[in-house]
């Protein structure tokens, strides 16, 4: 089924037709700024936007950096606070003119890493987190998964943890690798203690300089780069649409 993935961000929104069958994007990515209030409006005319130089009009999944349940936008990190309540399934109906199913952007890009990616065919609780603006994070026991574990904002020596431990903390505090890998393995060892994943998986935008840290990742569970990069969250997205709607 050909589905178009769309991922927003904290930077950018980028989308792209996805066979969700293969996994593979069938057209190059197009991407657009963030706008900077972060409101809804603004979103969704980008969103309005990428679909229409698609020239699509069939199904569409979006990856949502907040948790959402049915649609419903719960929480408001690093987006607008005027998304709180927010059914963007179907403001982007509307943006759009086609069906949208919107979900968290963490849970979208673990179902790809976990379907075509670092995690597929693997067993066990499985903890895939994206690096970011924020720290993204999705849950998974034996292939299932438990949607919006919203594990970055946990409190790490009295502070949400993604303000410290995010590749946008690291930019925005000026801290050097070697100092963001001492609170990154912070933030591990206090998953770990929490969750005692079989499995932790690293992607997002940080996972481009994996050998700037990688190597130096101290944890118990077995650790591994995500496979499918910065295009886990267009895939993800639409392998969802597809399941919410074969599956209801
Ligand atoms: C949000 C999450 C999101 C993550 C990555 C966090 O601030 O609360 O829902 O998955 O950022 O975008």
């Amino acid at each position: 089924m050909q589905i178009l993935g769309i991922d927003i961000g904290g930077t950018g929104i980028k989308g792209a037709p996805v066979d969700t069958e293969s996994g593979a994007m069938l057209a190059d990515r197009f991407r657009i700024p963030t706008p900077t209030s972060g409101k809804p409006k603004p979103i969704a005319d980008v969103v309005g936007e990428i679909t229409r130089h698609f020239e699509w009009s069939g199904l569409i999944g979006c990856g949502f950096p907040a948790a959402v349940r049915n649609g419903k936008v719960l929480n408001a990190a690093n987006i607008s606070k005027k998304w709180i309540g927010v059914d963007a399934d179907a403001l982007f109906t509307e943006s759009t003119y086609c069906p949208v199913h919107v979900l968290n952007d963490a849970d979208a890009a673990g179902m790809a890493e976990m379907t075509f990616g670092a995690g597929r065919g693997r067993r066990g609780v499985v903890l895939i987190i994206t690096i970011g603006t924020g720290l993204g994070t999705s849950l998974f026991t034996d292939g299932v998964l438990l949607p919006n574990v919203e594990m970055g904002h946990i409190e790490m020596g009295g502070k949400d943890a993604e303000s410290q431990a995010s590749e946008a903390a690291r930019e925005r505090l000026g801290l050097s690798w070697p100092a963001w890998v001492k609170e990154f393995n912070r933030y591990l060892e206090t998953m770990e203690h929490l969750l005692w994943p079989d499995l932790i998986i690293l992607g997002g935008g940080a996972i481009k300089k994996q050998e700037k840290f990688f190597s130096h990742l101290k944890v118990g569970a077995e650790i591994l780069p995500a496979q499918l990069s910065n295009e886990a969250g267009i895939i993800g997205a639409a392998l969802a649409a597809r399941i919410k709607t074969t599956q209801g």
